[in-house]
């Protein structure tokens, strides 16, 4: 789908290219003082489509209209609420996205089939001119490729969609950094789906209660698709640091000692680690530095080949409500608690060549790097992992090929808090010979909640081992959603 990417200057007579490209049903890339948008005509639904191809993007997802004046707005909504009013005159333009009742004009596509449609004013310089030449609503969403962090400069642009637009209209940065503020409108209470650089307080301040859904409840069809997508993802994992200094800065050596370890920190911390890769998001007092520099942090330690960032906490108030909602998606969720003692797990199995092996892989692949997770056999003598294990877990992107077997200690029982082993055998054989550590030694199955044991696959063909490496894998997935 590669196409010849024309790139475009802040200059008026490029503006009006821009702005033809628009009325033509074309695709383009232009900065806004949130992040960049990547715009159609909101009227035409082959436009809408185009920009869903270039981005990746499901297409339930519903897009964003920008508008330059408010007379736009009547054409694109059935009425608009009271409160509506009393926010656009306070906010627009600005980072605040309004979701009113559709009119019958604006197409399925660019609202994900639903019957209401988010409008938005903005206020940079550069956007607000090319609307009001262009003269109709543009559809755009953030101009990253689906499911990775918004672009807040050029080069991120140029990165994500070079080939895959029509046109890129080169900016400055984006000042505030972090998509706008997203409130629906359509029924009786205001609910803030999106925290922004319009915060909650000041919405609250003028038009009273906002009830909050900023998490899609599993099972659920969400109020606002974008909910239920991943989101701000970068490639590396993210986890979040709950702890003191002291408890951070022990946490942040292990990790560097396993791999290449990045982190978001605040311009007060000390530096942890030489090995250390750290991108300022500023002060911990400026939650707009913080909101400025995240998704830029997050692009620049991908760049920068680390396979984990570490993050802060991020208070519950302003603006660092929308940084903690995009770090905290970015993390999916993984709060690394360094209060609480981790738990150290050892899997044990007959040779420690095939189940344990792939136990351990697939456990270490799931928990944050904090949990001790290693594996031991009842008679093992140093040899290599099976290839037949090696091969299944490479389906998962998991290399076990260094792993080499070993023999089950007392120390090891006494080190690890939890031993999990194959079998209801290998448990009694383990419980006879440690009696007084009983308690810590179950089998994989109970540990998940199953009966099963987990079969011998040794000696068996390729699919005999793909089958017990799914085994093991729906019993850690259950055993970590029950137990950590
Ligand atoms: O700051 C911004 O809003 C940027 C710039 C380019 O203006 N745009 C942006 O758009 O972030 P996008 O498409 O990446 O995010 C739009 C969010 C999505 O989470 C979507 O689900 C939600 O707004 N949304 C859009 N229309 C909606 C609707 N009718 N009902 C509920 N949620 C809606
Ligand atoms: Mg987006």
């Amino acid at each position: 789908m590669k196409k010849k990417t024309l790139y475009l200057t802040e200059q008026e007579e490029d503006l009006k290219v821009a702005a033809e490209i628009l009325r033509q049903g074309g695709t383009v890339i232009f900065p806004t003082e949130t992040v960049y948008g990547l715009g159609g005509n909101a009227w035409d639904f082959q436009a809408a489509e185009k920009i869903f191809t270039a981005k990746g993007r499901p297409s339930d997802n519903p897009l964003i209209v920008h508008i330059a004046e408010e007379a736009m707005l009547l054409e694109l909504v059935q009425e608009i609420p009271e409160k509506a009013q009393i926010l656009m005159e306070k906010f627009w333009p600005g980072p605040l996205t309004l979701i009113f009742q559709k009119s019958q004009r604006v197409p399925k596509e660019v609202t994900g089939g639903l019957d209401t449609v988010a409008v938005r004013m903005p206020a940079h310089p550069v956007a607000k001119k090319l609307l009001e030449i262009a003269k109709i609503p543009v559809a755009a969403p953030s101009a990253n490729r689906s499911g990775f962090p918004s672009p807040t400069n050029f080069s991120h642009v140029k990165a994500d969609m070079d080939g895959r637009v029509d046109a890129i209209v080169q900016g400055a940065d984006c000042a505030v950094g972090v998509e706008s503020t997203v409130l629906d409108l359509s029924g009786i209470t205001p609910i803030l789906y999106r925290p922004g650089a319009v915060t909650l307080e000041q919405i609250e301040e003028s038009v009273g209660k906002v009830e909050v859904i900023t998490k899609a409840k599993k099972d659920e069809t969400p109020k606002s698709p974008g909910l239920k997508y991943r989101h701000y993802a970068p490639k590396a994992r993210v986890e979040i640091l709950h702890g003191n200094l002291d408890q951070v800065e022990e946490y942040v050596k292990k990790s560097c000692d396993k791999e290449k370890t990045g982190m978001l920190v605040f311009d007060e911390f000390p530096m942890f680690d030489e090995r250390l890769v750290r991108f300022s998001l500023g002060s911990k007092n400026d939650a707009d530095s913080a909101a400025h520099q995240l998704f830029a942090g997050l692009r620049s330690l991908d760049e920068q080949g680390v396979s984990l960032i570490l993050a802060p906490e991020i208070p519950d108030r302003g603006v660092w409500n929308a940084v903690k909602n995009r770090l905290y998606r970015a993390a999916g969720e993984t709060l690394v608690d360094l209060d609480k003692k981790a738990t150290k797990i050892l899997f044990v199995c007959t040779g420690n060549t095939c189940r344990s092996p792939m136990a351990e892989g697939l456990l270490s692949a799931k928990i944050t790097s904090r949990e001790n997770v290693s594996s031991a056999g009842i008679f093992a003598d140093g040899t290599s992992v099976s290839q037949n294990s090696v091969l299944v877990m490479q389906e998962k992107n998991i290399d076990i090929s260094s792993h080499i077997s070993r023999q089950v200690t007392k120390e090891m029982i006494d080190e690890f808090d939890l031993v999990l082993t194959m079998t209801a055998s290998h448990k009694q054989m383990l419980q006879a010979a440690f009696p007084k550590e009983k308690g810590k030694i179950l089998t994989l199955g109970e540990w998940a909640g199953e009966t099963e044991d987990v079969k011998d696959p040794y000696g068996g063909s390729i699919e005999d081992y793909r089958e017990c490496m799914k085994q093991i894998a729906r019993f850690v997935e259950k055993g970590c959603r029950n137990n950590l």
